[in-house]
């Protein structure tokens, strides 16, 4: 993520902190990065960023793909990645580990255990999770019907031009604006910044 779309993201966090009160919600951990800027604004407000990552990385970051980072090899598992031990390590190293919930599971896995849909649980719901039409629809489905009236919702990598990406980020954002429940805050190149208006409509 580069630095101006972080300092967007930060300012979501602290103001959907700040506003609701709420813990502050992340899918894509990945090694930490953007849980940084989560945990800085949930520790501003009294509050915790949970995040959920299976941490073995997402199609385009396997071994021969585009985004691969050999740094993210696990070493018990040729062929496999690993990234909670350098996910832990950046937290570790920033100070901010009792700001922050890891959950490390499948991203609808977590959210059938952790609860499942309703109940307005999070001030701020951030995806960047996997990139395929299923799964970003899963973490959608999962994970934004219980972003509270009034909380943010943030989506990553949305890209209205398919020559510049993917374009499932995309289609939930569409999906989320075309429901009518979210008023448009700001957009930050690929970063877009939606706010809940209306309970319980995904
Ligand atoms: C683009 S990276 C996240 C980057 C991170 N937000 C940052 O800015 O530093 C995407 C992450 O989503 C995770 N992911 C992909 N599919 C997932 C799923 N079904 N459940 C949980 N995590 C998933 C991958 O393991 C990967 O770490």
């Amino acid at each position: 993520m580069p630095p101006d779309e972080g300092r967007a993201l930060h300012g979501a966090a602290l103001a959907a902190a700040r506003e609701t009160g709420l813990p502050l919600l992340e899918i894509g951990s990945y090694c930490g990065r953007s849980t940084l800027l989560l945990a800085d604004a949930a520790r501003a407000a009294g509050t915790v960023a949970v995040t959920v990552d299976h941490h073995r990385g997402s199609e385009e970051q396997q071994p021969g793909e585009e985004y691969h980072d050999p740094a993210t090899a696990d070493p018990a598992a040729p062929g496999r990645m690993d990234t909670l031990p350098l996910f832990r390590r950046t937290l570790a190293e920033a100070g901010v580990e009792e700001y922050v919930v890891a959950v490390v599971g499948g991203s609808g896995r977590a959210a059938r255990a952790l609860g499942g849909g309703g109940g307005g649980r999070f001030g701020l719901v951030f995806i960047d999770g996997g990139h395929s039409e299923a799964q970003a629809a899963e973490d959608y489905e999962s994970w934004v019907p219980q972003l509270a009236v009034g909380g943010l919702l943030v989506i990553h990598d949305v890209f209205p031009d398919p020559a510049d990406g993917g374009r499932a980020p995309f289609r939930i954002w569409r999906r989320a604006v075309e429901t009518g429940a979210f008023a448009e805050v700001s957009e930050h190149r690929s970063l877009r910044v939606l706010r809940r208006t209306v309970p319980d409509r995904v």
